[in-house]
């Protein structure tokens, strides 16, 4: 089971505006299902809740299961939050986790419980780092990381939250995909001998 990380910044780093996505890139949307579908996705509270905002106010007779919630269908989201008030993530079916680490063990006791459970399909599943600002850098500073997929915008938006910065000689970087408007790279953390 790898720890990866999936993001898209702007030529700025720049990541997000007012809590949303700053542009409007389809294309890569699209990358990110693909990528992630079928494997662990890790969030802020802030992320989920610019993804759960439309489905706000949710009804008292309303809940659901890990393997059917709607926020990111065919995926198991972890929310990362230190609040009391966790409702309503629950009730829509994702876990929440008090702290980085407990996101990253939850996920591994998860994926042995379904192998151990002979009536699942178990499959080998990643975990994906799928942002906003303030966990990606906690991730990288604490190096969990050992793969990145990183679309690069071809442009530069008004933006307040940001990717951290990485160490460019820790990282091999092999281009995955060339477009007009973007460019997404893989880049696997350099093993130390
Ligand atoms: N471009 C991209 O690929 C991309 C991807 C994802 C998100 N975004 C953008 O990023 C922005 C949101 O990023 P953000 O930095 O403001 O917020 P964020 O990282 O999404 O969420 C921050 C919140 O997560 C919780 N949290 C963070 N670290 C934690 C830890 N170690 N343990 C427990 N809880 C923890 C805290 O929630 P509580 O306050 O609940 O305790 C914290 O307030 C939005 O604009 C979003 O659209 C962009």
């Amino acid at each position: 089971m790898k720890v990866k990380l999936i993001a898209a910044i702007d030529q700025e780093l720049g990541l997000g505006v007012h809590g949303v996505m700053p542009w409007h890139a389809p294309k890569d949307l699209q990358y990110f299902k693909d990528t992630t579908m079928g494997h662990f996705v890790v969030v802020g509270s802030k992320t989920i809740d610019s993804l759960i905002a439309k489905k706000r106010p949710i009804p008292a007779d309303q809940s659901f299961t890990p393997l059917d919630q709607p926020v990111l269908p065919g995926r198991v989201v972890i929310v990362l939050s230190r609040k009391d008030y966790v409702r309503d993530y629950l009730r829509l079916g994702c876990y929440v986790a008090r702290s980085l680490e407990h996101a990253l063990e939850m996920a591994r006791t998860i994926q042995k419980e379904w192998h151990a459970n002979a009536s699942t399909s178990a499959r080998e599943s990643d975990i994906f780092i799928a942002g906003g600002g303030q966990v990606y850098r906690e991730a990288l500073e604490k190096n969990v990381v050992e793969e990145m997929h990183l679309t690069h915008i071809h442009n530069t938006y008004e933006c307040d939250t940001y990717f951290p910065g990485w160490n460019t000689s820790e990282w091999d970087v092999t281009p995955h995909i060339t477009g007009e408007d973007f460019n997404i790279d893989i880049m696997n953390r350099k093993v130390i001998t």
